[in-house]
């Protein structure tokens, strides 16, 4: 998934100098626009807006949070603006069901924002392709072919394999008690899974993995980069002043080399190929296009941009999640003790846990979906965009309206959630509430047409990690640092990690 990185301190200070001579003459024709038309309509509340950058000075460093603050005086549903952009913020679950539900249809574009067009071969990958027919052929291979249930379970040993790898690198810190950036391993194991399963060899490690990793590092930012234009066209030019149009230049080329190797190899590779081989998301799709499978003629674009979506949405999500579980896990001794409790029978071998094990661990899968609750990693999920105008909840919502759910603010909405800011794994033990996007107050992975298609394959790599660090290690915060010290503030961006990364030292446990 992409980083929408705003920097909108910056940006507000930087606008307001440009164009304070601008503002009043500006103000003065914006209002008189606005009193002669749409007065018809009913719109939903908006907090006031200044000129030119209407609300992008209120969303802050931590969208989630600035948006949940406004919701609670404006509402659910809102409507801000964003430079020139109406956005519409939902933050009820009331609202968020409307949308992905009772309006899904309706909703279910994705606005054409930031540097993706560029960076995905003009939008042949899912996550970002416009609703229309490609966007339902390639969702459908992804859905049956690369995160079939089958699939995601012929993937076992891979998992297994990459996590038994992270104990033993933490294993060896063990000894000296030395300091693990526990962000970096996570990113290493989620990275190493999703690479080998995509693309069939490791990112780490190998040959060429440090310039991959340096080089997927720079992608993502540019997916998620604050793109001036997107909100204030005319100020468009400043991304050539800021080398930003350089870089994505730059960054997707040396992508598409790598991927063009990538897929090279695949083709050698399919010519070869006995039946029974382990195939990976390229020899997939790969043999769809020879066989016409699907009956719809795929690209080399697409399987390019494909595979990327893959690595963008697979990777630091699933690690960001296992971050925070660990983070609320250290602050709440007594959650900590019972998913101890449970899994430490498991203890047996050096190689760890396997998924047979995982079956009946009702506690560790409560631990995930309580931290899917309070941290979803994506917290303002993946912007939509109405197709055409409707009526939502008695409010006129034009075509072309950008829409945020902000699943972070619904998943602390006290009206649903009792001891909301609690982390209290035990509310789901018996708790028909699930997180498949059915229960619009607990909605991670998003709903209906457009939602996460890697649920499980997420899942149950975070379930196996989780359950294999808590099984092999005792965590303490590195410095001597008390749990309740913990910062656990939010880095900006559509992937929220925590802000201030944590520092562990791991003990085998007696
Ligand atoms: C904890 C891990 C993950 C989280 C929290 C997450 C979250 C999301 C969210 C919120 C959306 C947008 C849903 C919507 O608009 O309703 C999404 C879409 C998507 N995700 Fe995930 N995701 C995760 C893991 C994965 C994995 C492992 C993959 C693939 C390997 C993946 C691939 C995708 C794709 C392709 C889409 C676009 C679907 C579309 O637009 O049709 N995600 N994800």
């Amino acid at each position: 998934m992409a980083m929408y990185l705003f920097p909108f301190e910056e940006l507000t200070k930087l606008l307001l100098s440009l164009l304070v001579p601008f503002l009043f003459t500006l103000f003065l024709l914006k209002y008189w626009k606005n009193s002669t038309s749409e007065t018809s309509l009913n719109h939903p509340p908006s907090p006031p807006k200044l000129p030119i950058i209407g609300n992008l000075h209120q969303l802050g460093t931590i969208p989630q949070r600035s948006l949940k603050s406004l919701a609670q005086k404006y509402g659910s549903p809102m409507m801000l603006r964003l430079g020139s952009s109406p956005v519409l913020i939902i933050s009820s679950n009331d609202a968020a069901e409307q949308v992905l539900k009772t309006h899904d249809i309706i909703f279910a574009n994705r606005p054409k924002a930031g540097f993706v067009g560029r960076l995905l071969y003009n939008f042949k990958d899912i996550s970002f392709s416009p609703y229309g027919e490609y966007w339902r052929q390639v969702r459908s291979i992804c859905v049956l072919q690369l995160l079939s249930n089958r699939r995601v379970q012929s993937f076992r040993s891979i998992r297994e394999d990459e996590i038994a790898l992270m104990l033993a690198t933490i294993r060896k810190s063990c000894a000296s008690s030395s300091t693990i950036r526990i962000d970096e391993i996570l990113a290493t194991l989620t990275n190493n899974i999703v690479s080998r399963v995509a693309i069939g060899k490791r990112y780490a490690g190998e040959e060429g993995g440090s310039k991959f990793k340096e080089m997927f590092q720079e992608f993502t930012m540019l997916l998620g980069v604050f793109n001036v234009g997107d909100y204030i066209p005319w100020l468009a030019w400043i991304n050539h002043i800021n080398g930003l149009e350089k870089k994505v230049k730059k960054v997707a080329k040396d992508f598409d080399e790598y991927l063009e190797n990538i897929v090279e190899e695949g083709v050698e590779r399919m010519k070869k190929r006995e039946s029974n081989e382990q195939q990976n998301f390229v020899d997939v799709l790969l043999e769809v296009q020879r066989t016409n499978a699907t009956g719809f003629p795929i690209s080399r674009d697409s399987i390019k941009a494909i595979i990327t979506d893959m690595f963008v949405g697979g990777t630091d999500t699933t690690a960001t999640l296992l971050e925070w579980a660990i983070a609320e896990l250290l602050r709440n001794t007594n959650a900590m003790n019972k998913l101890q409790y449970e899994v430490r029978p498991f203890l047996r071998n050096k190689s760890g846990m396997t998924e047979d094990d995982l079956e009946n661990l009702h506690y560790l899968k409560a631990v995930i979906k309580e931290t899917l609750r309070l941290h979803p990693p994506a917290p303002l999920l993946v912007p939509r965009e109405s197709r055409k105008a409707v009526k939502l909840m008695g409010f006129d919502i034009a075509a072309g309206t950008q829409v945020i759910i902000n699943a972070w603010a619904i998943g602390r909405d006290p009206k649903v959630w009792e001891d909301a800011d609690e982390f209290r794994p035990e509310r789901f033990l018996n708790s028909s509430v699930d997180i498949k996007g059915q229960h619009f107050e607990l909605i991670p992975f998003g709903s209906g047409r457009r939602s996460c298609p890697g649920a499980a394959f997420a899942l149950i790599t975070a379930e196996l990690a989780l359950a294999n660090l808590i099984c092999s290690f005792d965590f303490k915060l590195a410095g001597g640092k008390r749990p309740e010290d913990l910062d656990m503030t939010e880095a900006p961006g559509i992937i929220s990690p925590k802000k201030i990364p944590l520092l562990l030292v791991a003990r085998l446990p007696n």
